[in-house]
């Protein structure tokens, strides 16, 4: 079963919720990259769970839908700083995290919510 990490605090921020594809974009244990109206996304999906991301490495910017996702580890390609994907904080190193999105299913869509209400 698939399920979508949601944050209902995070989802009262959201100025809009954008279609991103459907479940057979992005299988267990793979991520793809998606485009939003400019923003760049990066979808993850772990055991089921769909995360997304900012797909922009907190380092020096390289795509992290370049890099490796391996037992729920975001690798980044250039210098391989690593991130929990399904926390977004960073493992080596610690001090960093990635921006994460808010995002939710309807059926096998996905949606995820960019910009924020002022
Ligand atoms: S740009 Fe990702 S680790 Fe350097």
């Amino acid at each position: 079963m698939v399920t979508s990490s949601r944050s209902s605090e995070a989802d009262s921020a959201v100025a809009a919720w954008l279609f991103a594809g459907t479940l057979d974009d992005v299988w267990e244990g793979e991520m793809c990259a998606v485009d939003l109206d400019g923003a760049e996304v990066l979808l993850c999906n772990l055991d089921g769970e769909l995360f997304a991301y900012e797909d922009r490495c907190p380092h020096l910017a390289n795509p992290l839908s370049q890099g490796d996702l391996s037992e729920g580890v975001l690798t980044c390609a250039a210098h391989e700083w690593q991130f929990d994907a399904r926390s977004g904080h960073g493992v080596n190193p610690a001090s960093v995290c990635l921006h994460r999105y808010p995002l939710r299913l309807d059926g096998d869509r996905i949606f995820v919510g960019v910009g924020e209400d002022e």
